[in-house]
């Protein structure tokens, strides 16, 4: 919509604006507008206060009905929806008994879906990229983080790259590429020469001249690779400008440590992390992204987000929607099973998945609901914001709007 329009009156609308970035929230520091109004033109916000107040002669009104709380689009900001095939099989293994390297042993793990990927066509990939975003934006997600690292060689990695960035042309979320080559070992690398050093070497010029990401992720742990091992590699992506997360702590600790050391824009994961950790993150500028989706399919304990906050710390939350760890892909009801583990206040699991999360990929333009931000906002039909936590996921968006657009699909 070109012109400007005020939309509303919204019962309750939640800005998430002047908030801190680090630390724990009380839900008595949330702003709440009541009966709010938004006024957008060209996909951005305009101004945002009481609908009443908002009204001029200028303005072309786009009312809402019923009862209605309206916070900013979710922000999704780790997944790996880039993937083909299931790992239906790894549930039964996991629940038999097999640990993590039995499963990878017997064929099962992130080897099964590198060879089910492989063997798609980037026109699948896409179909499946855009397909699963748009079950994330019928909740609510209006960015998403998504993940290469089921390609893992210079081809099949620029393959999984271009179909992120084709698919982000085919659907209405916002989609933020990463590169994460450095997922596993590939089990048919030939020796000669070091797999890291050639992704470097030869993959990072081409996410440049390709624009395929400007994000480096890596997963460091000893099923993968070693905080010694991937040092090279961040040194070398840090010196061409790409910015940094890392896969930390999931099994073991040692990933948090390099995510700090390089300055890295978030450590996700973090379910074995220990006061240490807990204590070096919250003194950082590294944003903890907690992945309850993960613990829920491992069944494994959750990130100590508790801790995390009362340390001080930035913590946003994502799915890690994924075929082999996280296959439910459903941010809002991740976050709020989190809240509930982690007796999280609703301020700090919305701002885990709003403007913490928009943090957590550098993006300053959206995840708050204030002029010149995105017009990017959902609505729960309820006339109190903590109905929408406590359904747990079950209560869905009345709407999304995108770019100043209501999405209908
Ligand atoms: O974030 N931890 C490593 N990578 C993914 C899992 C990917 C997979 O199992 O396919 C994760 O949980
Ligand atoms: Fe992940």
């Amino acid at each position: 919509m070109d012109r400007q329009t005020l939309i509303g009156p919204f019962t309750q609308l939640l800005p998430m604006t002047g908030l801190p970035l680090k630390g724990a929230l009380k839900d008595e520091q949330l702003p709440v507008i009541e009966n709010g109004g938004i006024v957008v033109s060209k996909g951005k916000i305009l101004k945002i206060g009481v609908f009443e107040e908002l009204k001029s002669d200028e303005v072309h009104i786009y009312r809402i009905e019923g009862e209605s709380v309206c916070l900013p689009g979710f922000v999704d900001s780790h997944t790996h929806i880039c993937f083909a095939g299931s790992r239906a099989r790894d549930y039964a293994f996991r629940n038999a008994g097999k640990t993590y390297l039995e499963i990878a042993k017997a064929g099962g793990g992130i080897w099964d879906t590198v060879t089910q990927t492989r063997k798609a066509s980037q026109k699948d990939l896409v179909h499946g990229i855009v397909a699963r975003s748009k079950s994330h934006l019928n909740n609510g997600v209006t960015t998403i983080e998504v993940k290469s690292g089921y390609g893992l060689s210079v081809d099949e990695e620029v393959k999984m790259l271009r179909a992120i960035k084709l698919a982000n042309s085919k659907t209405k979320v916002d989609l933020v590429p990463t590169c994460l080559a450095a997922h596993m070992k590939p089990k048919d690398w030939s020796k000669d020469k070091e797999y890291l050093d050639v992704i470097a070497n030869i993959l990072f010029p081409l996410l440049k001249s390709e624009n395929l990401a400007h994000r480096i992720d890596a997963f460091v742990e000893e099923s993968a690779f070693s905080p010694q091992e991937i040092k090279p590699y961040f040194q070398k992506a840090k010196e061409m400008g790409f910015d940094i997360t890392v896969h930390a702590d999931q099994f073991t600790t040692g990933g948090s440590q390099v995510a700090v050391d390089f300055g890295a824009i978030s450590a996700d994961h973090l379910e074995t992390s220990t006061e240490k950790e807990i204590q070096l993150l919250a003194q950082s500028n590294t944003i903890a992204n907690a992945l309850p989706g993960a613990s829920l399919g491992l069944g494994c304990a959750y990130t100590p987000a508790r801790k995390i906050l009362d340390a001080g710390g930035a913590l946003s939350i994502a799915s890690d929607h994924n075929p082999g760890s996280a296959p439910m892909g459903d941010l809002l009801t991740q976050a709020s099973i989190l809240g509930t583990f982690e007796k999280l206040s609703n301020t700090e699991v919305l701002a885990g998945i709003t403007f913490r999360a928009a943090a957590a990929l550098r993006l300053s333009d959206r995840g708050k609901l204030e002029p010149r931000a995105m017009a990017d906002f959902v609505m729960f039909p309820t006339d109190n914001y903590q109905e929408i936590t406590y359904h747990q996921g079950q209560m869905k968006p009345s709407q999304v709007w995108k770019q100043g657009e209501p999405i209908f699909q």
